[in-house]
């Protein structure tokens, strides 16, 4: 028998997500609300653009952090919505989000290492923590509406602790940060020397008040790091690209990472990206409009049905609590055998998202309204 593989390896777990789909997914006449992503095509003009780049040839590495035209002109989208100053050299273009999360990670922590999350989080985080031998301290962001507040960051900080995690809108809470209480998370921050790494994926779907980048915070110039991408905001999940925006000082050292691991992000992707944040900048607001009557529909359902829930400023996520004690899972399962309708269990956002289910926005109205009507029927089955 060869030696033992790594062990942070085997400590990891597959999503429960994905577990509970595994136990799902062929079960008949299931009315889905569970997916986490957009429902819309990708943007005509976008598509064109990655035909176009097949065509002319463009299907070579291109520089390891990403093609310096696409670097600038992300820079300048993201600057022009947020009012930030990033510069072409301190963007990388990744696979994905979830690839600029992981070289971040890999090129901050080493074992041992505290990373703070708030918690119910989006799942993409924790094993990567795990892999760097590092560990995960969870805040419950229950008792705050599920908002990290500044009292609850300062009071989980140890000297072994040395990155903040803070995505909003939050998947899967669909929560949202004001400029107020960003300024008071990033002096904590900057008072402990930490690094931060705010995920804005959902930036462009942002409601009640335009989105604030935690970047517009010039203190943070050293150790802020801010992960976005096109997944969502162009409905492009399948091209697989991302942007990690850092400090110049440690722009060569995430290129390093990205260097050994994929050499550069998929060309065609690349030129498709091009287009979306220039030609194709405007076609998250269309999205933003849909998801905002949804995101209105479902709380005056949920409303209506005596669930008492917080109103999401962005994303297109709701976290929700019936009056039902079981663990999640088993609910979330019930729900499928008994009412034919799907949502996450709160248990795969971690601990402090059991109890609750998760349910995605990004469906029509009006399978949003067969949902809503499969659960109001199980909540009270003899009107
Ligand atoms: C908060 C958050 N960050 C990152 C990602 C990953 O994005 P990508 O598909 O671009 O890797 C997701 C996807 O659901 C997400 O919800």
């Amino acid at each position: 028998m060869p030696k033992p593989i790594n062990s942070a390896v085997e400590a990891i777990e597959l999503s429960g997500i994905r577990k509970f789909f595994n136990l799902v997914q062929d079960k008949e006449d299931i009315l889905s609300l569970t997916i986490g992503q957009p429902d819309f095509s990708t943007p005509e003009s976008v598509k064109q653009a990655a035909k176009d780049a097949l065509d002319a040839n463009k299907t070579t590495y291109t520089q390891n952090q990403g093609l310096y035209e696409l670097r600038d002109k992300v820079s300048q989208y993201i600057n022009d919505l947020y009012g930030t100053h990033w510069c072409a050299n301190q963007v990388l273009v990744t696979v994905g989000a979830s690839q600029a999360i992981d070289i971040a990670l890999r090129t901050l922590l080493v074992p041992g290492d505290e990373v703070i999350l708030p918690s119910p989080i989006y799942p993409g985080y924790e094993p990567l923590i795990t892999l760097q031998h590092a560990k995960v301290v969870a805040i419950d962001t229950t008792p705050t509406a599920f908002k990290l507040t500044a009292d609850a960051l300062e009071q989980a900080i140890t000297d072994k602790t040395k990155v903040v995690i803070l995505p909003y809108p939050s998947n899967p809470t669909g929560v949202t940060l004001t400029k107020d209480e960003l300024a008071a998370i990033k002096d904590v921050v900057v008072k402990h020397d930490l690094y931060l790494i705010t995920d804005e994926i959902y930036s462009t779907i942002s409601f009640d008040a335009p989105h604030v980048s935690m970047a517009v915070f010039e203190e943070l110039a050293e150790r802020l790091i801010v992960i976005n991408g096109l997944s969502k905001s162009h409905a492009m999940t399948g091209f697989r690209i991302g942007f990690l925006f850092g400090p110049l000082h440690l722009m060569d050292q995430f290129t390093k990472v990205l260097q050994y691991n994929v050499s550069c992000a998929t060309s065609t992707s690349q030129y498709a990206a091009l287009n979306a944040v220039t030609e194709a900048k405007d076609a998250p607001n269309k999205m933003c409009e849909a998801y905002l009557d949804r995101r209105n529909y479902v709380y005056h359902r949920l409303q209506a049905m005596g669930i008492d829930v917080v109103k999401p400023g962005g994303a297109f996520y709701f976290m929700f609590k019936i009056n039902d004690p079981r663990p999640s899972f088993d609910l979330a399962l019930d729900l499928v055998e008994q009412a034919h309708v799907a949502f996450v269990p709160g248990s795969s956002f971690g601990r402090f998202g059991e109890g609750y289910l998760r349910l995605s926005y990004a469906y029509s109205l009006d399978t949003l309204k067969e949902g809503l009507d499969r659960l109001e029927r199980y909540l009270s089955p003899n009107p």
